[in-house]
């Protein structure tokens, strides 16, 4: 039996720029995702996912966590068809588009398989391995989403385009930081929503041009406001990306819902995070009280939300 963790994730600043070589900036969430994996039971694959979350998640990826599954025993050079292999999930990371729980998956995973194998594999390569299984969730994923998931912290993140090292550096902060996170309860297909972009992108080159610019000049801001530890500059960036997301077409009503209810409700950014068109979205909320009024109020709507903090 071999047993594995990842950390579930925010995108403060930057998701689906990131994907081509803009900067983006994410969080752990302090949730994750478990894995058991055993090897040698039965001669089918078998997963047992017993992760709580939005209606409708596991079903609708399963045919993506099964590419993602034969892309990792690739990667790690595993032959064991025929051989029955059980894979348990669980953990208290909630399932939804936005929160990373693809990447949380593979690195629990892979972790857990390293460990049944003997394969002994440090972060890095597991890193590694997980965003070789994200490439079924995500098509072109930049890599943010497993590398928050391996390390943890609070970091920043570019991409190499010329496929070498990325770039990852942990950014600090004074303390940590109340967040909501609202679930619009809409499962997002994050691969389809990183074409869209990237159909766009090609399509109306001087549009995207400028929003890709001011999306870059916005990232490195938003890096010195969390270091100065200037929260109203940070939700007011994160108020400013959002627009930006808005403009590349991957917000939705129940999204631009929960955005609104939280602006109403006092906190000091609010934006989408992750893919989009669906999924969920961040709101700022320092200090345990505005953190619960935004929630609540979120709540009262009918939608799902997490309280959480970044930086810790
Ligand atoms: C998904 O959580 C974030 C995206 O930017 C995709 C990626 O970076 O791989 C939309």
């Amino acid at each position: 039996m071999g047993k594995g963790s990842g950390f579930g994730k925010v995108i403060l600043f930057g998701e689906h720029f990131v994907v081509h070589g803009l900067p983006g900036i994410a969080s752990a969430v302090g949730l994750a995702t478990d894995a058991i994996v055993k090897k040698g039971i039965g001669t089918e694959l078998i997963v047992k996912d017993e992760r709580k979350g939005t209606e409708g998640y596991s079903a609708s990826k399963r045919e993506q966590q099964k590419e993602s599954f034969q892309r990792m025993f690739d990667m790690m050079g595993l032959d064991w068809k025929g051989k029955g292999f059980e894979i348990w999930l669980g953990g208290d990371l909630p399932i939804m588009s936005g929160i990373g729980a693809s990447a949380a998956s593979s690195v629990a995973i892979a972790r857990a398989v390293s460990e049944e194998f003997g394969l002994d594999y440090n972060d890095e390569k597991i890193n590694a391995v997980a965003y070789e299984m994200e490439k079924a969730f995500a098509g072109n994923p930049s890599g943010i989403d497993n590398t928050v998931a391996t390390y943890g912290g609070l970091i920043w993140y570019k991409r190499n385009m010329a496929g070498g090292q990325n770039l990852m550096e942990p950014i600090k902060i004074k303390q940590p930081v109340e967040i909501v996170m609202g679930n619009s309860g809409v499962v997002a297909d994050t691969k389809k929503m990183v074409e869209g972009v990237a159909e766009r992108k090609k399509q109306f080159p001087e549009k995207y041009g400028a929003i890709f610019k001011k999306a870059e000049e916005l990232a490195f801001d938003a890096r010195k406001a969390l270091e100065a530890f200037n929260l109203n500059t940070v939700g007011k960036l994160m108020d400013d990306n959002h627009a930006l997301l808005r403009e590349i077409e991957v917000s939705c009503p129940e999204l631009e819902e929960l955005v609104k209810i939280a602006k109403e409700n006092g906190a000091l950014g609010a934006k989408i995070t992750g893919g989009g068109g669906g999924g969920g979205m961040v709101a700022l909320t320092p200090g345990k009280e505005l953190q619960e009024e935004v929630a609540s109020a979120m709540e009262e709507k009918g939608f799902q939300v997490l309280r959480t903090r970044i930086g810790v």
